[in-house]
């Protein structure tokens, strides 16, 4: 009887439901989010929700057909758009369509320290991704710079929580005004490359919450990422891609994300741990073994049907899996779904300016004894370049971040350009590095095969570079294994081949040298003192060569500073002078806790060979007095900046502040705000920072985030080795 009366009851729902379709309020775009994923949620049987947590191929998951919810698709990320791959494999699909710009590595973007530079950064990359129909783009990436070994420093934003964190928010902001989708990455605690697979990060609480969060927090709370990858590594004995503390009770309740936590490729083990602690679109799950039991290797992933099986018999619970398929279809209403998207571009001029203006400002000059820059072409008519990072394109190699650029132009190319026949420039090897030509069936073009040895490349340079006015030296790192790459760490700190061997050599018949590193790590430097000049250059992208070149001839006075400290040698990071780092341990403990970068330098005392926050310019700047004012709960600090040289130039003006008197030892100083100005030739202005209560606070393990009352001192600088102006308050 009650079976008959629950059938009958069941009926009469279906003919009302039939008679009277329910609108589909998922698809109308003016109804709130939530009520369209609620109403979305609703309608989807148990294989459709699981079906969207998981990936359907390299890069990309299903959607909903039935429903009309379209598939999502993701790429690398960060600094171009990935050229296409196979379906289920990690090779080029060889299309004719996907060559794009790139732009400059991260640590470059971070090295202009410019939120103007991080919007147009942002909004580029954004229509590239858009113009491709890339739903989610896998960057930026906000891990902290903790040791120069590490292979992929170059796709991050260096060393300070606080820069990291205010420079990846406008980036994220403009991404998603594409209707793409960042992907923060990694989240958290990957600082190396070296096992990333399988070290366990041992951190203190202090450590997490000063140092290896605070830019992902920003990213998710300031910049409103969509989505965030999970990491590789372990932390508290669990992978970072299902880790309960870090993705549940961090990410999703402390700081109230409601995206979706996506595995970085590969980052998922535990079935049991990926329902869950927090992920909830798995991506990349290497299929062997895996599919025995199943027909299609998709199957097998964690969040698939292992994951239904779970759901069938009772043993996962129903609440948490609706979660993961609102944040997952979060994601695709605001991308795939969102039929408000502009057309975006790929390529075009403005993107190339886009990529040539920001590599402009993030180029730092480090040194310039006797203003050797910027080159004068009335004293100097023969140029003689050296190093294969001259005609080396970069764009390609170091793993994931590989691009295929629709164009590229090397600096031999750009100073060419550039120079035409006011000067006579002459070009020598100096020594060979890497010979590869072909990355991931991505051809550069250039034969860089030399069958001359490494004493006679040298005798070569040296030659050349006695009848030469300057000698401007390429070299740097080069994406190649054991540099800057991915999925190892750098061999050592000291540059590759031959290079200091040639440039001391070449010193040694020429005084006017410049060298020009391309990297996105410190390098040693042992002939420092025999040069008169050094640029950083980064891993500049399509426009490498025009943009040094700017620099190189005056065009673009350069206005970046360092985003990481350039210690002089390895045992001067903390990492590294506590034997911190491993490379094959499987526990890694990060002893040097918040001293990281310059918060280790200034702790001991120990003078780098280039300060957190140092660059140069072709003008020079004069710091007044900094002047303290109460403001809101908060305190105003107010100086004027003066550009005291002859040509207009910008100035990075750097606010640190330190705690007199506090019940936890806290580093010297730390950075807590920062101001690009351009200055004209005299030109003067006043810059004001903003102090509120937040940025006093540390964090005591024992009672969280803690503000104490006490005598505090603002640093306000030109780098953090350069204070030129202190002013104190009492909270
Ligand atoms: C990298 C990620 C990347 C992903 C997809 C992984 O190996 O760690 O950064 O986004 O591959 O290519």
């Amino acid at each position: 009887m009650k079976h008959t009366l629950i059938a009958a009851a069941g009926l009469l729902l279906a003919v009302s439901c039939t008679n009277t379709p329910k609108t589909r309020i998922y698809l109308d775009e003016s109804q709130p989010l939530e009520v369209r994923v609620e109403d979305a949620l609703s309608r989807m049987t148990l294989e459709e929700k699981v079906g969207i947590l998981h990936a359907q191929s390299k890069f990309s998951s299903a959607g909903v057909p039935r429903l009309g919810i379209p598939e999502l698709w993701t790429t690398d990320g960060p600094h171009g758009i990935r050229p296409e791959v196979k379906w289920d494999e990690w090779d080029q699909a060889g299309w004719t369509n996907d060559s794009c710009t790139a732009y400059p590595a991260l640590t470059c973007l971070a090295a202009s320290w410019s939120e103007e530079m991080s919007a147009l950064y942002g909004k580029s990359i954004g229509e590239e991704a858009r113009y491709r129909e890339k739903d989610v783009l896998l960057g930026p990436g906000v891990n902290i710079y903790r040791t120069p070994l590490c292979g992929r420093n170059f796709e991050y934003m260096g060393e300070d929580p606080f820069l990291a964190g205010k420079m990846c928010v406008p980036y994220i902001q403009e991404v998603q005004k594409n209707g793409v989708a960042v992907c923060v990455k990694h989240y958290a605690l990957n600082n190396q490359e070296a096992n990333r697979h399988h070290y366990n990060a041992v951190v203190d609480d202090r450590a997490l919450y000063e140092i290896y969060l605070p830019a992902f927090k920003a990213a998710v709370q300031e910049g409103g990422a969509w989505s965030i990858m999970g990491a590789y590594n372990l932390f508290e004995g669990e992978h970072l891609c299902h880790n309960d503390r870090i993705l549940n009770k961090i990410l999703k309740e402390e700081w109230g994300f409601d995206g979706a936590v996506i595995s970085d490729w590969g980052g998922t083990h535990v079935t049991e741990e990926a329902i869950t602690n927090g992920l909830d679109l798995e991506m990349g799950t290497g299929t062997n073994g895996l599919d025995s039991k199943y027909g299609n290797s998709y199957d097998a992933y964690h969040l698939a049907m292992p994951y239904l099986e779970r759901l069938r018999d009772g043993r996962a619970s129903m609440d948490v899996l609706n979660d993961k398929v609102r944040r997952v279809l979060r994601l695709n209403f605001r991308t795939a779904m969102n039929s408000n998207k502009p057309y975006g571009s790929l390529n075009s001029p403005e993107h190339n300016e886009a990529a040539r203006k920001i590599a402009g400002e993030g180029i730092v000059l480090l040194k310039n004894e006797n203003n050797i820059l910027p080159l004068d072409l009335e004293k100097t008519s023969k140029i003689l370049v050296v190093g294969e990072n001259a005609i080396k394109k970069m764009t390609v190699g170091g793993g994931s971040s590989s691009l295929k650029a629709q164009n590229e132009c090397t600096p031999i190319v750009g100073l060419q350009e550039a120079i035409g026949d006011k000067a006579q420039i002459t070009y020598q090897r100096g020594y060979v590095g890497d010979l590869l030509r072909t990355y991931n069936s991505v051809d550069t073009g250039i034969d860089l095969t030399d069958p001359r040895t490494e004493e006679e490349l040298i005798a070569d340079a040296v030659a050349a570079a006695k009848e030469a006015d300057i000698v401007l030296f390429f070299g740097g790192l080069n994406k190649s294994k054991g540099q800057d790459a991915e999925g190892r760490d750098r061999a050592a700190m000291a540059l590759p081949y031959a290079q200091d061997k040639v440039i001391d050599a070449i010193t040694e018949v020429n005084k006017n040298v410049v060298v020009l590193i391309v990297s996105g790590n410190a390098v040693e430097m042992p002939w420092i003192d025999k040069v008169d000049g050094v640029v950083e250059t980064w891993f500049l992208g399509s426009q490498a060569g025009h943009a040094i070149a700017d620099v190189l001839l005056g065009k673009v006075n350069p206005s970046g500073k360092l985003p990481f400290t350039f210690p002089v040698k390895l045992e001067d990071n903390g990492a590294h002078a506590l034997n911190a780092y491993h490379k094959d341990s499987l526990s890694v403990e990060y002893k040097e806790g918040i001293y990281v970068g310059y918060r280790w330098a200034e702790k001991q005392n120990i003078k780098p060979l280039f300060a957190f926050g140092h660059g140069l310019s072709y003008t020079t700047f004069e710091y007044g007095e900094a002047k303290c004012s109460k403001s809101g709960s908060g305190y105003k600090v107010t100086l004027n900046v003066t550009n005291t040289g002859a040509r207009e130039g910008k100035e990075i003006v750097q606010l640190y502040i330190s705690d007199e008197e506090s019940s936890l030892e806290r580093p010297v100083k730390e950075l807590k705000g920062f101001k690009k100005v351009t200055l004209a030739a005299g030109e003067t202005k006043k810059v004001t920072f903003e102090i509120t209560e937040d940025m006093l606070k540390f964090y005591d393990p024992e009672k969280g985030w803690v503000l104490e009352k006490g005598k505090f001192t603002a640093h306000v600088g030109a780098a953090s080795d350069d204070i030129r102006t202190t002013v104190d308050f009492t909270k």
